[in-house]
This record gives structure tokens, C-alpha cells and sequence, in this order.
């Protein structure tokens, strides 16, 4: 089982992050069991997903541009111009092919954590969360982040992609179709 390998994955994240990554990736696996606790997922799976989803952030433009054409991954425009996606698609690929990754709600929910997407299970948005309300986060807004997220799930979803897509519309970037779906979906399903 994936989720009994922490002790294998945690040696191969050494090998690939820098200290502060790693450090961010124990609080993301961390954070990501709490959050499933609360909202009834897997958390042992949440952990596994939490600790390996920045595991392709510290590779170079180049490594990830050539671990694509190796697997035949063709970028779209707009993932061509948001290098931000890159380790988030790498990543999954990675512990798939390279770390034998088989279960498949953890693949998604390393695939999926910084755009979203529409659809998404409920692993992938306790990942996506946790990776906003980590212990190791400290931008302006994260206690209120967290407050809301005790509180729901899909409220603080939403406020996380507002702040993604603010913040990349503020700075002249693209913002990733998936993303745009992800809010699009939470926003018209939302109570009230
Ligand atoms: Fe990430
Ligand atoms: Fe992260």
C-alpha cells in the first residue's frame, strides 16, 4: 500500500527539495490529515498525497521541459506560460512512472493541488487546502484562511481560488482553464 511507504518517500523527497520545501511538505502532509479528519477522507492517504505534492518544485524549468518530452506530455498555451503548473503535472507523473505511485486518489490529488480543477474528488481539495493552511504559511489572510476551513471546506476552497486568480489576473499572467472551471463550479454550486 502507497500509504505505508512515508518512510521510503520521505528518503526520496531528501534527495529532491531543499530544507524549507521539505519542512513545507511534512506541514502539507500534516495539515492534509487534519483536514481529512475533519471532513471524512482518507487520511492516511491525505498524509502520503501531502508529503510527496511538491516533490518536482525544486527541478529546473529545463528538467521539467525534458521530463515531458520523455513522456510524451504536450503543454498546452496556457500551461506553457504558467510555470507554476509545471511541478503539480511532473509531480504526479513522477511518483507514478519513477516511484510506482499506484493508487490513484493520491495521483489525482498531487496532480490537481494548484489549479484544481472542475470535478474535483474530495481528496484533491483537502490537498489543495492544506497546501494554503499549512503551519509553515504565513501570507497576510491565512488565519482567516483557517478559520474557514474548520468551518467549510467549499467556502475555503473558493477563497483560495479567488486569491490564485486574483493574484495571477493582478500580475498581467495567465490563469490556467482548469482553475477558471474549479471556481466556476464552486461558485454556482454554492448555497445562498
Ligand atoms: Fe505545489
Ligand atoms: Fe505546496
Amino acid at each position: 500500500m502507497d500509504t505505508e511507504r512515508n518512510d521510503e518517500f520521505l528518503e526520496e523527497l531528501k534527495k529532491h527539495l531543499c530544507p524549507d520545501r521539505l519542512h513545507h511538505s511534512l506541514c502539507v502532509a500534516q495539515s492534509a490529515h487534519e483536514l481529512a479528519m475533519r471532513y471524512g477522507a482518507d487520511a492516511q492517504k491525505a498524509y502520503t498525497a501531502g508529503l510527496l505534492h511538491d516533490i518536482m518544485k525544486n527541478e529546473s524549468d529545463e528538467a521539467l521541459l525534458h521530463f515531458f518530452r520523455e513522456n510524451g506530455i504536450i503543454l498546452t498555451t496556457t500551461e506553457q506560460h504558467s510555470r507554476k503548473t509545471w511541478h503539480a503535472m511532473a509531480g504526479a507523473l513522477y511518483c507514478e512512472r519513477e516511484l510506482h505511485v499506484r493508487d490513484a486518489e493520491i495521483l489525482s490529488a498531487i496532480r490537481w493541488h494548484t489549479t484544481g480543477r472542475a470535478g474535483m474528488t474530495l481528496l484533491d481539495k483537502v490537498v489543495f487546502l492544506a497546501d494554503f493552511i499549512s503551519a509553515d504559511r504565513d501570507y497576510p489572510g491565512v488565519e482567516r484562511m483557517r478559520e474557514k476551513a474548520e468551518v467549510s471546506m467549499e467556502a475555503a476552497l473558493l477563497e483560495g481560488l479567488q486569491f490564485t486568480i486574483q493574484e495571477l489576473v493582478s500580475q498581467g499572467r495567465p490563469v490556467h482553464e482548469d482553475s477558471v472551471r474549479a471556481y466556476n463550479e464552486l461558485v454556482c454550486n454554492r448555497k445562498g
